[in-house]
């Protein structure tokens, strides 16, 4: 167990690790390059790392020179099924959906892809089902989860409407069109985030986005040579959370990713009351796509102030799935009720979020209630007492973040889970209190 006392105010400048969601994606698109792809400020995280070895099994050259990666690409056509086909993804679901893209349209290779406990629990019936319709030879354990098998083969264009706002699903699909005989389409309920979108425009493949519609067409090879990773912004979000609600705190985090599709935590804690100084993204419209395909990057200043709950609704839940559960931290800090509605995708992350945080909060005295798609919080305080982090990183790190703004502090049960996705998250935390 790990202890957080009651602690702040939080002051200093920080630099959060790479994005997750970028570093496996470019690490995938480095390894279907003909051409060594180099990756800035790779992420080293549990997560990213099962992603390195993955596309290392897959034949991929992978040389580590400090903070970046250079992937030798095997070429978009040519997975090799080496070390028998088993792919241990481990905790990593983003790889668990989005490699099945590429290899199902591998004819002559089969891979199994399987992982840890958790793992074994997050449904692939997701992407199963929209690769099967482009023709893929794909099956998963019960129909729903992994292991999941791929007998990889020809590909055919499909249209996909999409039932969840999933960028894994999303990703999965794309990367299976560039495989594909014609075009493949995608139309999801609303947005998720695009990197994968930016670097397809990047790596120069038939790619476009009308009235909300993507389309992609087949390709024989990518033409990449280089991806700079900024700061995840989610794993901002643990620090920022800290800042807007521990009085007196202000901190500056520096090189963060502002892609709009990801920072709407920071806009609901705006306006939460907490000051916010960054110059996010603004929203695109269905048929815009961004000005460039790097991903915009700057400095985020948050500093504390009185909060006030809020209500967020669907259309706002897929642009902060992952911090949702800071959201509903700050909502047991403010005055009035938070209300998180649409979000019943956060019972099939790393653990069931809603339960997780329903009931880790309450635990530590908060007034937090679940219901089917999110939560309802009254504000007042947090008490402190023990928090189980039920081997979700983001879990682990909501209890850090919450020991500091209670009143006796918190023990975090699994603490040690934070490193999937930032390893350094306990030292960070603790340097911004000195
Ligand atoms: C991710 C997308 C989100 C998110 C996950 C990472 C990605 O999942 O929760 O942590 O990198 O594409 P869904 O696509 O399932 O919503």
């Amino acid at each position: 167990m790990t202890r957080f006392d009651p602690a702040g105010p939080l002051s200093g400048t920080l630099t959060p690790p790479p994005d997750k969601s970028i570093s496996h994606r470019a690490a995938l698109f480095g390894a279907m390059s003909d051409e060594p792809v180099t990756i800035r400020r790779y992420l080293r995280a549990a997560d990213t790392v099962a992603t390195l070895d993955a596309l290392r099994s897959l034949g991929a050259g992978v040389e580590e020179e400090d903070d970046d990666v250079v992937v030798r690409g095997v070429g978009l056509r040519t997975a090799q099924a080496s070390t028998g086909g088993l792919l241990d993804v481990r905790n990593a679901g983003t790889l668990l959906r989005i490699l099945p893209g590429w290899l199902a349209g591998q004819p002559g290779g089969v891979w199994t892809l399987d992982g840890d406990e958790s793992i074994r629990r997050r449904p692939v019936d997701r992407v199963v089902a929209p690769l099967r319709r482009m023709g893929a030879q794909i099956e998963a354990r019960d129909g729903r989860v992994p292991p999941l098998t791929i007998h990889g083969t020809e590909l055919t264009g499909a249209h996909h409407d999409l039932p969840v706002a999933s960028a894994q699903v999303k990703s999965c699909v794309l990367i299976a069109g560039l495989l594909a005989e014609g075009d493949t389409t995608v139309r999801e309920p609303a947005p998720s985030r695009d990197h994968t979108e930016r670097i397809l425009r990047r790596s120069r493949v038939p790619f476009e986005r009308e009235r909300g519609v993507l389309r992609v067409g087949p390709v024989d090879e990518l033409e990449l040579d280089e991806i700079a990773v900024p700061g995840d912004p989610s794993s901002a979000a643990f620090l920022a959370a800290a800042a807007c609600c521990i009085p007196g705190s202000r901190i500056v985090l520096c090189d963060v990713g502002l892609n709009w599709t990801r920072t709407a935590f920071f806009r609901i804690a705006e306006r939460m009351g907490a000051v916010v100084l960054a110059d996010l993204e603004e929203p695109l419209d269905e048929g815009e796509s961004p000005a460039s395909t790097e991903e915009p990057v700057g400095e985020l200043d948050v500093a504390a102030a009185p909060l006030v709950g809020t209500t967020v609704e669907g259309d706002e839940v897929p642009l902060a799935i992952d911090e949702l559960p800071l959201v509903a931290l700050l909502g047991c800090l403010a005055d009035g009720e938070t209300v998180v509605r649409g979000a019943e995708e956060l019972r099939h992350k790393e653990s069931d979020r809603i339960v997780g945080v329903v009931e880790g909060l309450r635990g530590l005295g908060g007034g937090i209630e679940a219901t089917e798609d999110g939560f309802a919080v009254r504000g007042g305080a947090l008490r402190g007492g023990t928090l189980d982090a039920r081997g979700d990183h983001r879990l682990a790190m909501l209890g850090a973040v919450a020991g500091l703004a209670s009143e006796s502090g918190v023990e975090v049960v699994g603490m040690e889970t934070a490193a999937v996705s930032y390893p350094s998250f306990e030292s960070d935390l603790r340097s911004l209190l000195s």
